[in-house]
């Protein structure tokens, strides 16, 4: 009745959920594992080294806490292979997750034949399923600079900078986004001079800038360097390195000669061999399939969520979409709020943010108030040595519900999950102000925050 193309967080949790309202679903995925960009090549490998360069960090500094254990020595395809360990058993699990639902899983490429055929190509062999639905989750890829060819070896996409096989020297990343940052922090650990080559004048654009400005700090402050304002001229691949050419705002030129070079630009969606002009499905300007609020295509019976359509590209809002989607084909009202899809940098401290930012709400001309609290005055922060960073929480001046709340912090990545619960019931600061948070938890920074709302702070 349903076929999914794409079993990346989209694809195979829409499938999943489409077999349990009782569709007969099919899975077509062409990467051989399930899990798509997710669980292979994204959110699982980055967060394993993220956290393995981060014990090796941390190990090198045990002495200073009375700890010791000797010289602490990098092995890198041991890091690799307990990176890998954990990309397999989680993908194997999607797999078994498929077929515990009852979900027909093909292997191989999906391409459209008619409207309600979908041609799947396996090595040489061409399997045609007829289909009355279908969906297309085929995610996105990584774009690279105008001119620039990826090889993997020294012009790296984030794929090749998750298996670089020994720590490169001088690492120089391009753009300070999700990847450019995460991906900075593992090798700056690991040991490699890190350069980051930004054109805006600000880190993680469309975040809270006082987040940004504050984050950049702690990162130079770890040892990753910065260079915004500054554009790419040129990249040329020599034998032994890679020459990266840039120019700043001012017209300085600055030339890196680096091991390896990062491209962390953006990405795209994924849409090359669906076959889309065939059945005539709308792509908008910028290359994402076109859907309405109901995720359906301009052809009846064909829908699209994911990375490849419009908003952030994360695997949660990914899994969301696929819910709501299955359960808009089994005739019930799925839906996804928009307004509540927090997104974390797995960096150390992390950063986190739900909802508006405050440039958001000044360009809406919305009314607000801020409570703001740092983690300096937060007992478990002190007690643990990890102070740094600070909860700010907006909320309507009127009314007081919670409009967003950004953060750095330790954890910040799961503490946010409290306040996205809370946007959801639509809180007030004053409702997270009143409830009783545990001694001592860095989760009292956002209570003290939510009363700082109302200038009534304890702890500062
Ligand atoms: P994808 O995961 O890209 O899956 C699409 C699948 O479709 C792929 O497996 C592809 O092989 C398959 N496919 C494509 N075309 C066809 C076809 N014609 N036939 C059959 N199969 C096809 N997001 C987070 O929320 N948290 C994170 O920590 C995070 N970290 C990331 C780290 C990195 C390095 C990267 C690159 C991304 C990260 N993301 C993270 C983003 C996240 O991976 C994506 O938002 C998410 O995977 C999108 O899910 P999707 O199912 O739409 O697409
Ligand atoms: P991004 O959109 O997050 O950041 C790209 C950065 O590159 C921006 O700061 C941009 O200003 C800059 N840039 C663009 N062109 C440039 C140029 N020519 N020169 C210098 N700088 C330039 O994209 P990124 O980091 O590639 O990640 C893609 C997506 O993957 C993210 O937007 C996010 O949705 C997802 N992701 C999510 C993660 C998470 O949730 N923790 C982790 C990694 C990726």
């Amino acid at each position: 009745q349903v076929t999914v193309i794409g079993g990346g967080p989209a694809g195979y949790v829409c499938a999943i959920r489409l077999s349990q309202l009782g569709l007969k679903t099919a899975c077509v995925e062409s990467r051989g594992t399930l899990g798509g960009t997710c669980l292979n090549i994204g959110c699982i490998p980055s967060k394993s080294l993220l956290n393995l360069s981060e014990q090796f960090y941390k190990a090198k500094k045990f002495s200073q806490l009375g700890i010791d254990i000797g010289e602490v020595k990098l092995n890198l395809s041991m890091m690799m292979k307990n990176k890998d360990k954990a990309v397999d058993s989680l993908t194997k699990g999607v797999e078994f997750l498929l077929k515990k639902n009852k979900v027909s899983y093909f292997k191989g490429l999906g391409s459209f034949k008619s409207q309600n055929q979908i041609s799947i190509k396996y090595k040489d062999k061409i399997t045609v399923i007829e289909t009355e639905k279908t969906v297309i989750c085929t995610g996105s890829e990584p774009i690279s600079l105008k001119g620039v060819k990826i090889d993997e070896k020294k012009i790296l996409s984030s794929t090749g900078a998750l298996s670089i096989p020994s720590v490169p020297k001088k690492m120089v990343v391009i753009g300070a986004g999700y990847i450019g940052l995460e991906m900075a922090s593992v090798w700056s650990r690991l040991g490699s001079e890190v350069h980051i080559v930004e054109f805006l004048d600000h880190i993680l654009p469309g975040m809270d800038k006082e987040i940004s400005s504050e984050f950049i700090k702690i990162l130079n402050k770890q040892g990753i360097n910065f260079h915004l304002k500054t554009k790419v001229e040129s990249i040329t691949n020599s034998n032994s390195s890679v020459i990266i050419d840039t120019k700043n705002d001012k017209g300085k030129s600055l030339k890196f000669e680096s091991d390896v070079v990062l491209i962390s630009v953006g990405r795209k969606a994924h849409t090359e061999n669906l076959n889309l002009k065939l059945i005539g499905v709308e792509i908008d300007k910028n290359g994402k399939v076109k859907v309405n609020k109901n995720f359906e295509t301009n052809i009846k019976n064909i829908y699209a969520i994911g990375d490849v359509i419009n908003g952030p590209m994360l695997a949660h809002k990914a899994e969301e979409e696929g819910i709501a989607v299955a359960e808009l084909i089994a005739g019930q009202s799925g839906h996804v709020n928009y307004d509540v899809i927090p997104g974390v940098i797995y960096t150390s401290p992390e950063v986190a943010s739900v909802g508006k930012t405050e440039e958001e709400l000044k360009e809406l001309k919305y009314s607000y108030k801020v409570g703001k609290f740092p983690f300096l005055a937060n007992s478990r922060a002190k007690a643990i040595d990890l102070p740094e960073g600070f909860v700010k929480i907006l909320s309507d001046s009127k009314t007081d519900r919670v409009l967003g709340v950004h953060m750095i912090a330790h954890h910040a990545g799961e503490l946010i999950a409290e306040m996205s619960l809370a946007m959801e019931f639509g809180a007030s600061s004053e409702d997270i102000a009143r409830t009783c948070h545990a001694h001592p938890t860095f989760s009292e920074a956002i209570k003290e925050a939510a009363l700082s709302v109302d200038k009534r702070t304890i702890h500062s």
